[in-house]
């Protein structure tokens, strides 16, 4: 553990100039710094519009600790596609329709788009969705935005690419359970799917493989589109950030230590981490990473979420329980520590908080700040027009009920 965010400063203002001086001298800052005394006579507001004047690369230092590969916030680059499913505008065209068409599952109802909505932030609003027959899933959907850059997906990161996670999805008797042998034969009988099967891939013949590489190629091309007030920031309208935003931007990388996990592009490390709601023991017990590793210290560790685009997000964590002002006071106190009942004590498995935590004190204006930095990572909202094409009515015997 390296700087341990001190607790509340009395003169706080005075106090976040002088300190956000001694780091920005850290890194290759602007030549002409103010003298320490113009310093602390500016206001807060004025001293961060200066620190944070110029390019992200002259921004001060952000407060870290020792084991964190920490990486300054940019936009979001393009989608890079890999090259055995590279990209092709007749392909993306084709997972698009695909990733809209609920005739593909075996309820004949259910899209990716019924869970991932492009207007709900590509995500769906509720706390858990409802999967097939209209049960509830134990987790949060998370949004499709930038997951085409993000290593590892699910919460617990289950799947490393698309196409393995479409498949999943495909499936998992609680989300699409695909009858293969409907779905391709549905997609046979339909003329402007076999034009872009035939365009996408050489021939006209649908299969699961082209299917799944075709929403897959789909998908990495959702990217951020730049228009949050966090890029125009960053491409250099400082305008662009409020006041009260920029100070959220400030506290973020610096005292609050939020960058230690929510850094780069995404605002996200794509690690995994314990934030103490694996619910140990108790109904809602959900054991995220280590379901996949078997590691002991994987138990409760779930995968940093991206923040772009969070106020369209909610509601929030792997659970869906918590509404943003909810997730910012469980911040405040430090996350969740559970303690181990007496019976629990020597248990090899009990989960253990992460050490880049601690209680914080958000006080009124510091939720704020923390808020308006937040919507300042709103984009533009997205409609997607789709037309589905026509597609055949083949029932396969195994999907009788
Ligand atoms: C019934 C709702 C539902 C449907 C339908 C659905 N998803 Fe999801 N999706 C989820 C949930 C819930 C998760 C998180 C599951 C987990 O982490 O265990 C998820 C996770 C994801 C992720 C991981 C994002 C990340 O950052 O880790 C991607 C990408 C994704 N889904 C794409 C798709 C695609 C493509 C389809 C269609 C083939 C699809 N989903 C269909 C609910 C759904
Ligand atoms: C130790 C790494 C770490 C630190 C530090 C951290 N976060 Fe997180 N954050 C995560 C992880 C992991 C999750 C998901 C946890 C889960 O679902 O159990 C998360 C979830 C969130 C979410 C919910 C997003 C969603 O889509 O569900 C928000 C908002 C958030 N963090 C903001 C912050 C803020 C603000 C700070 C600083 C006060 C912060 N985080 C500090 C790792 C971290």
């Amino acid at each position: 553990m390296t700087h341990r965010a001190p607790t509340r400063l009395p003169f706080v203002a005075a106090a976040l100039a002088v300190a956000a001086i001694l780091t920005a001298s850290c890194r290759q800052g602007p030549k002409e710094e103010p003298p320490a005394a113009k310093a602390a006579a500016m206001s807060t507001a004025e001293t961060l519009r200066f620190l944070y004047r110029g390019e992200p690369s002259t921004w001060p230092t952000p407060v870290l600790d020792a084991e964190v590969e920490w990486r300054e916030f940019a936009e979001v680059p393009p989608a890079k596609h890999p090259d055995h499913n590279p990209h092709s505008a007749a392909k993306e065209e084709l997972g698009r329709l695909l990733f809209h068409d609920g005739r593909l599952s075996g309820s004949r109802q259910m899209a990716c788009a019924s869970c991932h909505t492009p207007e709900l932030g590509w995500a769906d609003g509720r706390g858990t969705s409802l999967g097939h027959g209209a049960m509830p899933l134990s987790r949060n959907t998370p949004s499709l935005l930038n997951s085409g850059h993000m290593p590892r997906l699910f919460w617990d990161g289950r799947a490393d690419g698309l196409e393995q996670l479409v498949l999943r999805v495909f499936h998992n008797p609680s989300e699409m359970r695909i009858d293969e042998e409907a779905m391709l034969a549905g997609l046979a009988t339909s003329r402007r799917y076999r034009e872009l099967f035939a365009e996408a891939f050489g021939d006209d013949e649908p299969t699961v493989s082209r299917v799944v590489h075709a929403i897959a190629c789909f998908c990495r091309t959702v990217t951020s589109d730049g228009s949050s007030a966090f890029d125009k920031f960053l491409r250099g309208d400082r305008e662009a950030l409020s006041d009260s935003a920029l100070r959220g931007m400030h506290m973020f990388r610096t005292q609050w230590r939020c960058a230690n996990c929510h850094h780069g592009p995404l605002l996200s490390d794509g690690r995994f981490h314990n934030l103490g709601l694996s619910y140990y023991g108790r109904k809602l017990q959900d054991l995220g990473r280590y379901e996949i590793t078997g590691e002991a210290a994987d138990v409760g560790r779930f995968k940093t979420p991206s923040l772009r685009n969070v106020a369209r997000t909610g509601p929030y964590m792997h659970n869906g329980l918590f509404d943003l002002d909810g997730v910012l006071n469980m911040y405040s106190a430090g996350m969740v520590t559970l303690r181990p009942k007496p019976e629990q004590e020597s248990d090899p498995l009990f989960p253990t908080k992460s050490e880049l935590l601690s209680p914080l004190d958000f006080d009124a204006a510091d939720k704020a700040d923390l808020t308006a930095f937040l919507d300042s990572l709103t984009e533009r909202r997205r409609r997607v027009r789709v037309e589905l094409p026509e597609f055949g009515d083949f029932v396969s015997p195994a999907s009788k009920p």
